[in-house]
């Protein structure tokens, strides 16, 4: 047998409406705030990663599906839609819209990380983007409309943890605390941070193994320029307005090079290891990284595979896509008939399923309980010959026989109270 890869999955019968759920609460939050979805495309230049995210990163160093294609190009399945987003945005001149630009995407990411609960290899990621306001109100929207998606989708026990690491100028005295904090602690360091200690001294705070060290070194708020401070309290002020409650993590650095000033995180308390469900911050100078004029820009992303975890872990329940009717005809002509009614049924409004084997009636039921209808439709010789249907009420068995002529009503008044 031919299986999946490692850290895939197949997304069926056991959480597709939980999918279909959060994919009808990303359409609405999207609407409500009226942002305009992208599609970027699945693969990109591996320079645009590298370039962006940044070489001495994790994703970048151990994570990306990089390989060369037929043409000798260097290409990489995206590892996240942030980098995508501003190329498509240089690219097609989005500027010359108007700014700011409000756009959404939902779709799969790749990261080659090691496969646990809640973290894969292929996963699934609903990210928002505004670029070109420098201001801390779109900071603040931003992280309003990541915490609307979860409130839309009832989701509880989150928390929101936020820091600012500062302009590129703030960020090199704090690159020089952060060495002179390391210098002496450098060889007991795993490989990783040896190098990074050299390479790009900020990742040093993303290590999974020297987490003691990297909790006792020095904050980035400390080294705030004046401007980044004031842009850092306003954004704290607008949280607090709106009674959006928040910690700060004076070490979160997040593990993309791209950020700048705003860098947060939302967390569950409901989910094991991998607790984070969003992360997002402010990227001021991506878009001239990939090869556009200055423009300020913030996101969020969110893993919909850990969403759905939360929803399971939390109960949450959701309505299901189960058939409201079930048609289970006995022979080939009563299935001509069947569908003649599925055809009126569905243009009811009414989800109908058409068992399509020839099997016996008894069969046929077991099926349509299988199925979760909650009502069937039996069409046999009888019903046939005297033009009606029988229509059973699958949660008390209870059968009534109703003139095939007015069996939509009939059922549509039925599932009222079927
Ligand atoms: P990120 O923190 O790398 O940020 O990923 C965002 C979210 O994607 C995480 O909070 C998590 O829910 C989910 N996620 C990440 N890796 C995995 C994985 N291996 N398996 C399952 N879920 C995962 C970004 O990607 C940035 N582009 C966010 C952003 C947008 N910043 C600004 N704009």
């Amino acid at each position: 047998m031919i299986t999946r890869i490692k850290g895939t999955q197949d997304i069926s019968f056991d959480s597709i409406d939980y999918w279909q759920y959060i994919e009808e609460a990303i359409r609405k939050i999207t609407r409500q705030y009226s942002y305009t979805e992208i599609r970027t495309p699945v693969f990109e230049a591996t320079e645009l990663f590298k370039r962006s995210v940044g070489e001495s990163t994790d994703v970048v160093q151990k994570e990306m599906y990089t390989f060369d294609d037929k043409g000798g190009r260097s290409i990489t399945l995206r590892p996240e839609g942030t980098a995508s987003v501003a190329r498509a945005f240089v690219e097609n001149s989005f500027i010359n819209l108007g700014s700011p630009t409000k756009l959404y995407y939902v779709g799969p990411m790749f990261r080659y990380e090691k496969p646990q609960t809640g973290r894969l290899r292929q996963f699934h990621q609903f990210g928002a983007e505004i670029l070109g306001s420098e201001s801390a109100l779109a900071d603040f929207e931003i992280i309003e409309m990541a915490y609307s998606f979860l409130k839309e989708l009832r989701i509880s026990n989150t928390r929101l943890f936020i820091n600012s690491i500062g302009c590129p100028t703030c960020r090199e005295k704090y690159k020089e605390a952060l060495r002179a904090y390391y210098s002496e602690k450098v060889t007991t360091l795993c490989e990783d941070c040896r190098r990074r200690y050299d390479t790009n001294v900020m990742r040093l705070l993303d290590c999974k193994i020297d987490k003691e060290i990297a909790g006792n070194a020095p904050m980035t708020l400390d080294f705030l320029d004046d401007d980044c401070k004031e842009h850092f309290e306003e954004l704290k002020m607008y949280l607090e307005r709106a009674n959006i409650d928040y910690d700060i993590d004076g070490h979160m650095v997040r593990g993309l090079d791209y950020y700048s000033r705003t860098a947060f995180e939302i967390k569950s308390s409901s989910l094991g290891s991998q607790d984070q469900i969003v992360g997002g911050g402010r990227y001021d100078g991506l878009v001239e990284i990939v090869g556009g004029k200055h423009c300020p820009a913030v996101g969020f992303a969110t893993g919909i595979e850990r969403i759905v975890m939360l929803l399971k872990s939390e109960e949450i329940s959701i309505s299901s896509s189960k058939p409201d009717v079930a048609i289970l005809a006995t022979g080939k002509n009563e299935a001509i008939v069947g569908f003649e009614y599925a055809r009126r049924l569905r243009k009811a409004g009414i989800s109908t399923y058409v068992d399509v084997m020839e099997r016996n009636i008894r069969n046929k039921m077991k099926h349509a309980s299988r199925t979760g209808a909650r009502i069937s439709l039996i069409i046999g010789g009888e019903e046939i010959e005297k033009g009606i249907v029988t229509v059973r009420i699958m949660r008390d068995g209870s059968q009534y026989k109703v003139n095939g002529d007015y069996m939509t009503n009939y059922i549509v008044d039925k599932l009222r109270n079927a």
